[in-house]
């Protein structure tokens, strides 16, 4: 067994608000092994984002910040770390991929030369030599006549195309581990289907590990090993896909199947969760998913679940974990 390639240990990351300070992560903690492909999925709100912005040392602060807890990338502590030791990491360790690429590409600058700077930031090469790497990776990720394209500003491409530019600087150092936060959300079904592709085939080729945020687990099924399951902040379930898919023990994963479009299944209409997520500014004493669990029970309502390993390391946060129907606890 590796030792693991990022471990996060009980992660709380709080927002100040105007009315007081709120965790948006709440005690958080997985590890991502050398080569793995870790999938975090959750509604929107539940935290998905801020875990990656902590792991990357870019939460906007204030109103966040790290309260507690420890990230460590290949045994290093990364949290406290200084402005200028984040900076290093990011690119050569820990690549990242966020969802809108105009806002991640500069505007006034053409791509070639914001592939070329990411290179030459982090590594003493010329940049005739970081030229020809650049041409290499616009070749890598399926962008044809890279060599013109080089000369070419964000506006010119689709934002198909704009994503693979992003992938390529992501993949310019070579990091180890890939952070893409809802990397194809914003593209069409079919371009969201080649960059997954793509993704899958250079995460194979290079044995980068990948942690993968969707709200989609249509996406965890195709691209994941493992998944997290967010809720409202904190780990809901966590397991292999294989486990989580065919065995769900939380109610909150249960509902996110249910509601998945599936090939096999022939309804038409999909379940939905009824409810919503609570506020940030919510405090509940008990299970943060009980105002939409037809299985809680007083105990739900008292205190927080402990996290349960239902076998083969599959954990739920649940009372009721081994209910084995929805909603059988009224
Ligand atoms: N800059 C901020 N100031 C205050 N609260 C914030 C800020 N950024 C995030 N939050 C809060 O933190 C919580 C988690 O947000 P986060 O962006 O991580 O959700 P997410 O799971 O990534 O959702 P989505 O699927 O919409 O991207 C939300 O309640 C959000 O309101
Ligand atoms: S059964 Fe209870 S602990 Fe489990 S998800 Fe429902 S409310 Fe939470
Ligand atoms: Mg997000």
């Amino acid at each position: 067994m590796h030792p693991p390639l990022l471990s996060v240990k009980a992660l709380t990351t709080t927002f100040r608000t105007e009315s007081g300070v709120f965790p948006a992560v709440d005690s958080l903690s997985f590890d991502v092994a050398p080569g793995e492909v870790l999938g975090i999925v959750g509604e929107s709100g539940s935290g998905k984002s801020v875990t990656a912005l902590s792991i990357l040392g870019l939460l906007p602060d204030p109103p966040g910040r790290i309260a507690s807890g420890s990230i460590r990338f290949q045994g290093r502590e990364i949290v406290g770390m200084s402005k200028s030791e984040l900076r290093a990491l990011r690119g050569p360790s820990i690549g990242m991929i966020f969802q809108e690429p105009m806002t991640s590409l500069n505007p006034v600058f053409r791509i070639g030369d914001q592939i070329i700077e990411t290179i030459r930031a982090h590594e003493p090469v010329s940049k005739a030599q970081a030229r020809q790497r650049a041409i290499g990776l616009l070749d890598r990720v399926g962008i044809a006549m890279s060599e013109r394209r080089l000369d070419d500003y964000p506006h010119q491409l689709s934002g198909g195309m704009r994503q693979r530019v992003m992938i390529a600087i992501a993949l310019a150092c070579s990091p180890r581990l890939l952070l893409a936060d809802e990397p194809t959300t914003a593209l069409d079904v079919t371009i969201q289907a080649q960059l997954l592709d793509l993704l899958r085939d250079i995460q194979r080729e290079t044995n980068m590990a990948v942690v993968i945020i969707t709200h989609n687990m249509g996406v965890i099924a195709e691209f994941a090993d493992r998944v997290l399951v967010m809720y409202a902040g904190r780990l809901a379930e966590q397991g292999t896909v294989d486990a989580v898919f065919t065995t769900p023990r939380h109610p909150y994963t249960q509902g996110l199947l249910a509601s998945t479009p599936s090939l096999e299944r022939e309804e038409t209409r999909l379940a939905t969760i009824p409810g919503v997520l609570p506020q940030l500014t919510e405090t509940l004493p008990g299970c943060r998913f009980a105002p939409r669990c037809a299985r809680r029970s007083d105990a739900c309502l008292q205190s927080k679940p402990p996290m349960v390993d239902t076998g083969q390391g599959q954990l739920a946060a649940c009372f009721h974990w081994d209910v084995s129907a929805p909603g059988a606890v009224p």
